[in-house]
């Protein structure tokens, strides 16, 4: 990838198209990247490693960018293994480099490694500095975006924000997005710091007072346009503030024979006919879980639709709302619909669930489905449609 505002500033990372989840979980069709770079100064500087089965990929990609050099420093700015897992290689490899990171990281590293790097390290904290020729790095406490050690840097010659994992994206750096940057950088948020949002508006504050030429993520494309990095920070405000980002209505349902689907089928037709120019629809048995959660942050309303099961709700649901409910879901409306073929009880069981949810509006209009649609459960999916429009 290359690195357009410097010429002295090297990508050196790495794309991962074997991976099958990521961080255990996330799905990413179209790879990953975890995103290394290196400062050639009169000092050199590596930022962060990459992940362990890539090692000798990155260390080759450091070798060639130094030519006959050395390391000198090697930046940590974040302990999860799929930056850090090279440090104590990188160690052994360039044993006269010195290790620069915050005081928790280190702690960490004890316990990755067995090696805190005592006699080798700097440990820095807020606004310390670290000149390296022309470059002149400040560090930036940056807790819970996505761990409690984490910095950012910023390098005040070319204003550039080495981000860690903040603005980073699901997606290899080797092939196109058809999508763009929002779709995978959302789902990538809400994923993985869509809980921490307050820690995200605070390092998007300190963010404000900088003047910010090029974002250096750890995953994802660099953003070196006033445009990209402009856009990128507002949709940070948004998510991070849990505003809503566009009008729209996400269905979210599970289905056991196809009664319920087809009541949420009916329900999105309705919505559709009273002028809802965005109605999204995921099955959670089968759609992708977290571009559901990433859609119910999206937008401001949301239908939950399931059946009663085993005196709860169906667990894809359960699995959805416990979700929902870690990343501090809040002001935003929710309709309901249960099934049930004797005692249908789900709408009570998922209202409770957000009990402690701040903001939280539930629809007057409860759909109760005994089985089947009928035309009194028809009746009470149009007004359900009607007061959905209406707020
Ligand atoms: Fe990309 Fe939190 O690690």
């Amino acid at each position: 990838m290359k690195i357009n505002h410097s010429n002295d500033i090297k990508y050196i990372g790495v794309n991962d198209h074997d991976i099958d989840l990521f961080e255990g979980q996330f799905d990413v069709p179209l790879g990953m990247a975890y995103n290394s770079y290196l400062v050639l100064d009169e000092k050199t500087v590596v930022f962060d490693t990459v992940d362990a089965r890539f090692a000798q990929e990155w260390l080759g990609n450091i070798k060639r960018e130094l030519s006959s050099r050395s390391v000198d420093y090697l930046v940590v700015q974040h302990m999860e293994p799929d930056h850090s897992a090279n440090i104590a290689l990188f160690a052994e490899t360039y044993p006269d480099a010195k290790i620069v990171s915050s005081e928790k990281a280190f702690r960490m590293m004890k316990n990755f490694f067995g090696d805190d790097f005592a006699s080798r390290r700097i440990v820095v904290k807020e606004g310390d500095k670290l000149s390296t020729g022309s470059h002149e790095f400040v560090f930036v406490e940056a807790p819970m975006v996505h761990w409690p050690e984490v910095i950012v840097t910023y390098d005040t010659s070319t204003k550039t924000l080495f981000s860690a994992d903040g603005f980073g994206k699901f997606g290899a750096n080797d092939v196109e997005d058809p999508e763009g940057w929002d779709c995978e950088a959302r789902r990538y948020y809400f994923g993985i710091v869509g809980k921490f949002g307050v820690p995200v508006q605070a390092l998007l504050k300190k963010a404000a007072g900088l003047d910010i030429r090029a974002i250096l993520p750890l995953h994802g494309p660099i953003l070196d346009t006033p445009e990209t990095i402009a856009h990128a920070i507002a949709q940070y405000d948004t998510w991070s503030s849990y505003r809503v980002e566009s009008e729209g209505v996400l269905i979210a349902y599970t289905s056991v024979y196809g009664n319920t689907k087809k009541a949420v089928l009916k329900l999105k037709e309705m919505l559709e006919a009273r002028g809802c120019k965005k109605v999204a629809l995921a099955d959670l048995a089968r759609d992708d879980m977290h571009e559901t959660i990433e859609d119910a942050f999206r937008y401001g309303k949301v239908v939950l639709a399931t059946t009663t099961y085993n005196s709860g709700i169906f667990p894809f649901m359960y699995e959805f709302i416990h979700h929902l409910l870690e990343r501090n879901y809040r002001d935003r409306i929710i309709g309901l619909v249960e099934n049930g073929s004797w005692a249908p009880t789900a709408a009570r069981t998922m209202r409770s669930m957000f009990e402690k949810s701040q903001g939280i509006k539930f629809c007057d209009n409860v759909v109760t489905i005994t089985s089947a649609l009928n035309t009194s459960s028809e009746g009470s999916l149009a007004a359900l449609a009607e007061e959905l429009v209406s707020l």
